[in-house]
């Protein structure tokens, strides 16, 4: 017993400095957040442990380099609303208390999306499938209690991912089909309607819609204009499109992005670049379909190399370049996840490695702000 406790107190100020040390996110380095002032908004989306204090090195990146959060998870529907009586308010309450405290902008993530939802939201208690006036008193209960829950707290909610297929036509999902009921002339209405209610829970949050592949595929952006100008044309709040800039070391090229950036603009809603990472492996499928990419299909062994790193940082260099070119009409830019040990996809796709330290990339990233200054 003598001896554990001996070893705590000698063990315990090394533990606890190295683990500031390395979790300041390297203490020489400028603060994204300062670098990017005045231009936007730059945040990351946070996972549970990162906001109840299990990951406090990664707490510490987030808190010196953001201000702008994004709920990785805790928001969507499945995890809020596990069950049609249960919702599970913890995890996103701590998110926003979390970002409340350190100052930055909460934003919500997400209120209508084709996955991560539970099976029982299309279905009533026989396991039939719901009418469209059933599903929409659903959906409408569903953002009435979470927006309405952080009403005044949330800057703006992503109101619908995800609802274009690559060729800008509309995902065949469960939202379309039931309330869409077949019916060109209804093909908007769940969109539209999740606009209105999500308006209506608090008039005063921004809503957004948020997609993958808008700046490489233009017709899935002129797909999203289409889904801006419907919501415009009914008189419906809009305030951004989110890209959610999901890259690779060749995608997307600076013509596409910026052809994206300068359409979505052109209709008068703010852009935000929403889920910000490079993909280091080149092989494979491009886009962000969750059901196709994970952890291990986009893994690399290649990811440390010097030479990938280098190419990291200049696809990083070439898309901030791209950001500040435009950032009259970009408002914030946020990575998906803080530091590569704990991003969604494998290899080395963030600003900061495995151990916490920040990467070459991290470097290219503040140079291009600063030779811009
Ligand atoms: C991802 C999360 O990062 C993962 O932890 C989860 O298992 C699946 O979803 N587009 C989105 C995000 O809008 O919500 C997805 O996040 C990544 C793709």
């Amino acid at each position: 017993m003598v001896t554990k406790k001996l070893l705590i107190v000698i063990l315990l100020p090394l533990t606890t400095s190295w683990s500031v040390a390395i979790g300041t996110g390297g203490s020489d380095k400028p603060a994204l957040k300062d670098a990017f002032a005045g231009h936007f908004l730059i945040g990351g989306a946070f996972n549970r442990n990162l906001v109840s204090g299990k990951d406090p090195n990664a707490a510490a990146i987030a808190i010196k380099h953001f201000n702008t959060a994004t709920s990785e998870n805790d928001m969507k529907w499945s995890l809020i609303h596990p069950q049609p009586d249960q919702y599970n308010w913890e995890p996103a309450d701590r998110f926003v208390d979390f970002a409340e405290k350190n100052n930055m902008v909460p934003i919500g993530h997400c209120l209508v999306w084709h996955v991560q939802v539970p099976r029982w939201t299309f279905r009533d208690d026989s396991g039939n499938l719901l009418t469209r006036d059933a599903l929409l008193a659903r959906m409408k209960d569903h953002i009435m209690s979470v927006v309405g829950r952080y009403k005044g707290r949330i800057k703006g909610w992503d109101v619908v991912n995800e609802a274009l297929k690559d060729d800008g036509t509309l995902r065949n999902s469960r939202w379309l089909r039931i309330i869409g009921e077949g019916s060109e002339e209804k093909q908007y209405d769940f969109i539209a309607k999740a606009f209105e209610y999500a308006h209506q829970a608090d008039p005063n949050a921004e809503l957004y819609y948020n997609d993958y592949s808008l700046d490489t595929k233009k017709e899935k952006c002129d797909g999203a204009v289409a889904i801006v100008k419907h919501l415009k044309s009914k008189g419906l709040r809009i305030d951004g499109v989110g890209i959610q800039l999901h890259s690779g070391l060749d995608y997307p090229d600076k013509e596409s992005l910026e052809y994206s950036i300068a359409a979505l603009a052109a209709t008068g809603v703010k852009v935000m670049i929403t889920e910000l990472d490079i993909r280091t492996r080149t092989r494979g499928y491009r886009g962000a379909d969750i059901s196709r990419i994970n952890r291990q299909s986009t893994s690399d062994s290649n990811a440390a190399d010097d030479e990938t790193q280098q190419k990291l940082a200049q696809k990083y260099t070439e898309l901030f370049s791209v950001f500040l070119k435009h950032k009259n009409d970009i408002s914030r830019v946020t990575f998906w996840g803080v530091y590569d040990r704990t991003s969604w996809i494998g290899g080395s796709p963030l600003l900061f490695d495995r151990n916490y330290q920040p990467k070459q990339a991290f470097d290219a990233v503040i140079n291009v702000v600063q030779n811009e200054n």
